[in-house]
C-alpha cells in the first residue's frame, strides 16, 4: 500500500534540483541585461518555442527569465523551492506547496513557459478575488517579459472575456473557466444549426462581431490554484448553463425587464419587420443599431448581442400581438391564460419560447425563469479536456491516491523555503456552544489586549455574526468578512495583519488570502488565528491555520470545540450526539481529553465523502464508456 502510494506521489527531486541548478547558471548574466533585451531574450524564446523546439529544452532559461523579471520587477526572486515547485507544474504535478510559501510567483514560472506557444496558458482559482488579485500581482512580470495577461471574473462582460483568453495568459475562477467553455459550445451549436446565416449577416452590421465568436481559445495548459478543493471537493460540481445563454436567473430576468421596458422606441418597418407565418418580429439594420445605443444595465453584459436582439424582438411581439384581459388576465401576481375557444382561464398553462416570460416582465411581477438546461459539464470533466492540467495547493498529499486515478497526475510534495515557526496551542473542549463562544470572545480580549492581530474562522455566515454581537456586547472592536460583506474585501485582508486587528470570517478568508503581518506584530509573536469549529474535511482546517505563520513567520493558532459542534452529529449520527450533548449540556465543565474525539469524527466524514466520490467516479466511468459507443461526447452531459 505504501509502496502505491509512494508511486503516486512524485520525488524527482535530485534530477530537477540539477535542472535548478542550470538554471542559476543564467542569473548573472540575465542581472546585467537592460530591460529592454531582457524583453528581446524573452520573445526570441517565443520565438523558438513557435518553431517548435521543445518547452522541456527552453525550460532552464525560461525560469531564468522569470526568476529575473521577478526579482527586477516585484522585488521578489524566485526561492530554490520555488523554481522546484515550478518544475514539478511544468511537468503536471499536483505541487503541495505550504501554505504561504508564494505559489503565487511560483505559478509564473509554468504559466510563462507554456503560453510561450502561443496557445494560452490558464490559471484557475477558487474566487474571483483570487483571480483578479493574482494576476494584479503579477502583471508587471509578465510586462517585463513582453506577455500579456487577462482576467475573467465572474461579471466580466463577453467582449473583455474575449480579448482576455486573448492575451497569452489569462487569470480566472475554476467555474468561469467552465462555463465559457459551456457557453462556447452553445454558440458553435447554433451556428452549426443553420442560425450561422444570421451571425454572418450580424458580422457585417455589428460593431462588436465578439458575440458571434466563441471567446475561450484553445484549452492547451491549465494551472489549478488551491487544486484539492477544486480538483476533489468541487470536481462534481455540474456547471449548468441554460438555452439562454448568457447565464443566471438575475441576469435573464433583468434582461426580460429591459426588453419589455425598451420596445416603445422601435417602429415597424423603420426598426423591424413583421413576419408572418410563424409570427415573428425581425430588427432590421437600423433596429439593431438603436438597440445597441440605448442604455442597459450591467447584467446585460453577460449576453452575447444575439440574444439581446432575440428578446427585443420577442418583446415587441409580445407588445403587439398578446392583450391583457383578452389573451390573459393579471391574477395574484402570475399571468393566467385566457383560453381562446372557452374564454375560462386556463391556470397552469403558460406560453412557450420565453413569451409567457415576456409578458410576465411586461406587467411588473416576477419573471419565472426557465434556465432550461442546455449543456452541463462537471468542472472535473472540464478539466479532464484541457491539453496539460497541473495544480497546487497547500494540502494534497492526504488526496495524493485519489487525484492521480482521476486525473492521472501526481502529488510532489515541495519541502518549505525555511522552517515553519507556527504555534499550535491546547485545543480547548467545553461541554455546549454557549460556554464555548463565551471563552473565545475571552480568548481574542486576551490576544487583543497585547496587541497581536487575531482572525477568527467561523464555519457559516450565521455564526460570523453571533461573534460580532457578542464581540460589539463586550466592546471589542472587530471586522467581519463574510458573503454579506464581501464589498471591502481587499480593505479587510490588507489590514488584517496590522496591530490590534480583530477579523472574523467565514471561509472566504480560508484559502489563499495573503495577511501581511506588520513588523510590529511579527515582534510580537505574528498574527494569531482561532478556529471556532472543525470543518469536515482537515484540510479546510489546514487552510485556515495557513492564514498565520507564513514564509516561516512566527504565528499561532488555537482549536475551540464544545460537545454541541455539528461536526460530531454528521460524524457520529444522531443517536451518539445526543448522549455527547446530554453529558455536556449546562455545564462549565471542560471536556479537553475528549479532543481526539472530534478528529475522529472528522475522520469518518472524510470516509465516507471519499467512498461517495469512489462510487460516482464508477459511476462516470460507465457512463463514459457507453456514450463513447454511441459517438456521443463522452465528457458533455445533455447537450442537444
Ligand atoms: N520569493 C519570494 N520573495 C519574497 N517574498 C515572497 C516570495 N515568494 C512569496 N513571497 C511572499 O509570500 C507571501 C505568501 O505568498 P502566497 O500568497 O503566494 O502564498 P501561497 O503559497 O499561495 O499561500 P496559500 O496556500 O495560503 O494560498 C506573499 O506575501 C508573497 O509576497
Ligand atoms: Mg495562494
Amino acid at each position: 500500500m505504501i509502496a502505491r502510494l509512494l508511486a503516486k506521489k512524485t520525488g524527482n527531486f535530485g534530477r530537477w534540483r540539477a535542472v535548478a541548478r542550470k538554471m542559476d547558471q543564467f542569473s548573472g548574466e540575465f542581472e546585467k541585461l537592460v530591460d529592454r533585451d531582457l524583453r528581446k531574450r524573452s520573445l526570441a524564446l517565443r520565438y523558438r518555442a513557435n518553431s517548435g523546439e521543445p518547452l522541456d529544452k527552453l525550460m532552464p532559461e525560461a525560469f531564468a527569465l522569470v526568476r529575473e523579471a521577478g526579482r527586477r520587477y516585484l522585488g521578489m526572486r524566485h526561492y530554490e523551492v520555488q523554481m522546484l515547485g515550478g518544475i514539478a507544474l511544468h511537468n503536471g504535478c499536483i505541487a503541495e506547496m505550504q501554505t504561504g510559501e508564494g505559489k503565487t510567483l511560483t505559478a509564473s514560472l509554468p504559466l510563462y513557459l507554456n503560453s510561450l506557444t502561443g496557445d494560452g496558458a490558464h490559471l484557475a482559482t477558487s474566487n474571483d478575488y483570487l483571480a483578479g488579485r493574482d494576476a494584479d500581482l503579477m502583471r508587471p512580470l509578465y510586462d517585463g517579459l513582453g506577455l500579456t495577461v487577462g482576467v475573467v471574473q465572474s461579471n466580466t462582460p463577453r467582449p473583455q472575456r474575449q480579448k482576455a483568453y486573448q492575451a497569452d495568459i489569462t487569470y480566472s475562477t475554476a467555474k468561469e473557466l467552465g462555463f465559457d467553455f459551456l457557453r462556447d459550445r452553445l454558440l458553435l451549436r447554433r451556428i452549426k444549426e443553420g442560425q450561422a446565416l444570421v451571425l454572418d449577416s450580424l458580422a457585417s452590421d455589428d460593431d462588436s462581431p465578439a458575440e458571434s465568436k466563441p471567446v475561450q481559445g484553445i484549452l492547451n495548459y491549465v494551472l489549478v490554484d488551491e487544486a484539492d478543493s477544486i480538483l476533489i471537493d468541487e470536481a462534481r460540481t455540474p456547471l449548468i448553463v441554460s438555452s439562454m445563454p448568457g447565464g443566471s436567473e438575475e441576469s435573464i430576468e433583468a434582461l426580460y425587464r429591459w426588453s419589455a421596458e425598451v420596445t416603445g422606441e422601435f417602429e415597424e418597418d423603420t426598426h423591424f419587420e413583421v413576419k408572418h407565418k410563424p409570427r415573428a418580429i425581425e430588427l432590421n439594420a437600423e433596429g439593431r443599431k438603436l438597440l445597441r445605443s440605448l442604455p442597459a444595465p450591467e447584467a446585460l453584459n453577460l449576453f452575447g448581442m444575439i440574444d439581446i436582439y432575440e428578446q427585443v424582438e420577442r418583446a415587441i411581439l409580445v407588445s403587439r400581438e398578446y392583450q391583457k384581459d383578452r389573451h390573459y388576465v393579471v391574477k395574484d401576481d402570475e399571468i393566467v391564460i385566457v383560453d381562446e375557444f372557452t374564454g375560462r382561464l386556463a391556470e397552469g398553462r403558460k406560453w412557450r419560447a420565453g413569451i409567457h416570460q415576456a409578458i410576465e416582465a411586461r406587467e411588473h411581477v416576477p419573471v419565472s425563469v426557465d434556465t432550461g438546461d442546455a449543456a452541463k459539464i462537471t468542472l472535473q470533466d472540464f478539466f479532464l479536456r484541457y491539453k496539460r492540467l497541473a495544480g497546487m495547493t497547500g494540502t494534497a498529499s492526504t488526496s495524493a491516491t485519489e487525484l492521480y486515478k482521476i486525473y492521472s497526475t501526481k502529488v510532489a510534495i515541495i519541502p518549505t523555503n525555511k522552517p515553519p515557526k507556527r504555534k499550535r496551542l491546547p485545543d480547548q473542549v467545553y461541554g455546549n456552544a454557549e460556554a464555548k463562544w463565551n471563552s473565545i470572545v475571552e480568548s481574542i480580549r486576551e490576544h487583543d489586549s497585547v496587541g497581536r492581530p487575531v482572525l477568527v474562522g467561523t464555519r457559516s455566515i450565521d455564526k460570523s455574526e453571533l461573534l460580532s454581537r457578542k464581540l460589539t456586547a463586550a466592546g471589542i472592536e472587530h471586522l467581519v468578512l463574510n458573503a454579506r460583506h464581501t464589498a471591502d474585501e481587499n480593505a479587510i485582508i490588507g489590514q488584517a495583519g496590522q496591530l490590534n486587528r480583530v477579523t472574523v470570517a467565514t471561509n472566504m478568508a480560508g484559502r489563499g488570502t495573503d495577511i501581511q503581518p506588520t513588523s510590529d506584530v511579527l515582534e510580537l509573536g505574528g498574527l494569531h488565528v482561532i478556529c471556532t469549529e472543525m470543518h469536515d474535511s482537515a484540510r479546510i482546517d489546514r487552510q485556515l491555520i495557513g492564514r498565520c505563520g507564513r514564509q516561516g513567520d512566527p504565528g499561532s493558532f488555537q482549536v475551540f470545540l464544545s460537545l454541541e459542534d455539528d461536526i460530531l452529529k454528521e460524524g457520529f449520527g444522531a443517536e451518539r450526539f445526543k448522549t455527547l450533548k446530554k453529558i455536556g449540556d449546562g455545564t462549565s465543565r471542560r471536556f479537553d481529553s475528549h479532543a481526539s474525539l472530534f478528529r475522529k469524527a472528522q475522520e469518518k466524514i472524510e470516509r465516507n465523502h471519499f467512498k461517495a466520490r469512489k462510487q460516482m467516479l464508477y459511476v462516470d466511468k460507465q457512463r463514459r464508456k457507453i456514450q463513447v459507443q454511441m459517438g456521443q461526447d463522452p465528457f458533455l452531459e445533455s447537450l442537444g
